[in-house]
This record gives structure tokens, sequence and C-alpha cells, in this order.
């Protein structure tokens, strides 16, 4: 994590009643900096607990603008401004079929549902095994069970449940892969995280 200074491990402290404070404070500090714009996608922060998607040992630094390290190689979750900054270029909304890639933690993926809602789609996939273990394991006990989770490449994406309005690469990625292109329907985007 280049350029980036993690806090050192501890014992997690803080209760729900401030982890919810610090939330609220973050999605005032997300709008003031003009990161978030739309009512679902501010709903979806408020609403899905970040501490829960965080190994123990970063849990109370789960609203500091850092990447925290997750179980795998090289895996992290993203600063908490990275989510709006994307969803909102994407322009991620109800209803959508959504394909990430890079399921990390789970938390992403928990907004993205909030964002889609009932009618949407979400399909994450995440190629190293500790990691896809732990996020599914994140999203199993928020109680996130109608979503698509792929053990694999993401860079062959997941035709079967194909074509998708929107696609996300989390993983860092200079040019997209092929078969998302072929993946995105037509007038759908695609974001990239370079
Ligand atoms: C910045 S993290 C994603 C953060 C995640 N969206 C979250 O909410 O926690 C990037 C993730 O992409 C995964 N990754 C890297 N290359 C991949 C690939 N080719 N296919 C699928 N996942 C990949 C990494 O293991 C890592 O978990």
């Amino acid at each position: 994590m280049h350029g980036w200074i993690v806090p050192p491990p501890k014992e997690p402290a803080k209760s729900r009643e401030e982890f919810k404070k610090e939330r609220e404070e973050k999605v005032r500090w997300l709008i003031r900096h003009g990161y978030l714009r739309s009512e679902r996608i501010r709903d979806a922060v408020l609403k899905v607990p970040r501490e829960d998607f965080i190994p123990l040992p970063y849990r109370d630094y789960a609203y500091l603008e850092v990447p925290l390290p997750l179980p795998g190689e090289n895996a992290t979750i993203s600063c908490p401004h990275s989510y709006p900054l994307f969803y909102e270029a994407l322009g991620l909304d109800e209803g959508h079929r959504f394909l990430e890639v890079g399921l990390g933690s789970g938390y992403g993926a928990a907004l993205a549902r909030e964002i889609v809602g009932p009618y949407g789609l979400v399909v994450s996939l995440e190629i190293d095994p500790l990691t896809f273990q732990f996020a599914r394991k994140n999203l199993e006990n928020a109680g996130y069970e109608d979503m698509i989770l792929v053990k694999g490449d993401g860079g062959l994406g997941y035709p079967e449940r194909s074509p998708y309005d929107r696609i996300c690469i989390t993983a860092a990625c200079l040019e997209p892969p092929p078969p998302l292109l072929e993946q995105l329907k037509t007038g759908g985007r695609l974001k990239l995280r370079r």
C-alpha cells in the first residue's frame, strides 16, 4: 500500500453507537467534499456498517481515510471515499445489473446491493481464496444472501448473468479486459481503478 500509513493493529474497543456516529459524520464529510451526491448512494453508505467488513485488529479505524489490510495477498478494503467516487461516476442506480471485479471485504458489494435494490443484481468476483472466504462470511453475517459471489479471475467476468448495466473493476488494471466489455450492455458503463 504505497503512500498510505496504516495504523497499528489493536484490540477493538468502539461500540456500535460510536461507529454509527462516525458513519453519520463520514456521510456529512463525503457530501461536503463532493463525493456523495445521489440519495440512494447516500442512504446505502448510511445503512451498511463498514466496521463489519474489517478484520478485528483494524476495526476501530473503519471510518479513517486509509485502505486497511484484509486476509489474503495484497487485498485491502479501499478508503471510504472510494466507494461513492466509483458509484457516483458509474451512476449506479436502482434496478441495475452490476458486476464487481475484486470483492475484497464484501463492503462494496453490500453497498451496491442496497443501491440496486431488489430488482437489481450484484455479481462479484474475487481471485484470492482467503479474501473470498472472508468476504463471504462478512456478507452472510450482515444478512446479504441475494448476490452472486464467484471465486476466480474477474478478468473473465461472469457471462452466465450478463449483460451488465454497470461494471466496476476495483483491482488495479490498465485496460478493461475484453470479456468484460463483451458482457457490458450497449450504453452501459465500466469504471477502472488504474
Ligand atoms: C481494492 S480491493 C477491493 C475492495 C473491495 N471492493 C471491498 O469493498 O473491500 C481489490 C481486490 O481485487 C482482488 N483482485 C485482484 N486481481 C483480481 C482478479 N484478476 N480477479 C478478481 N479479483 C482480483 C484483490 O485480491 C483484492 O481483494
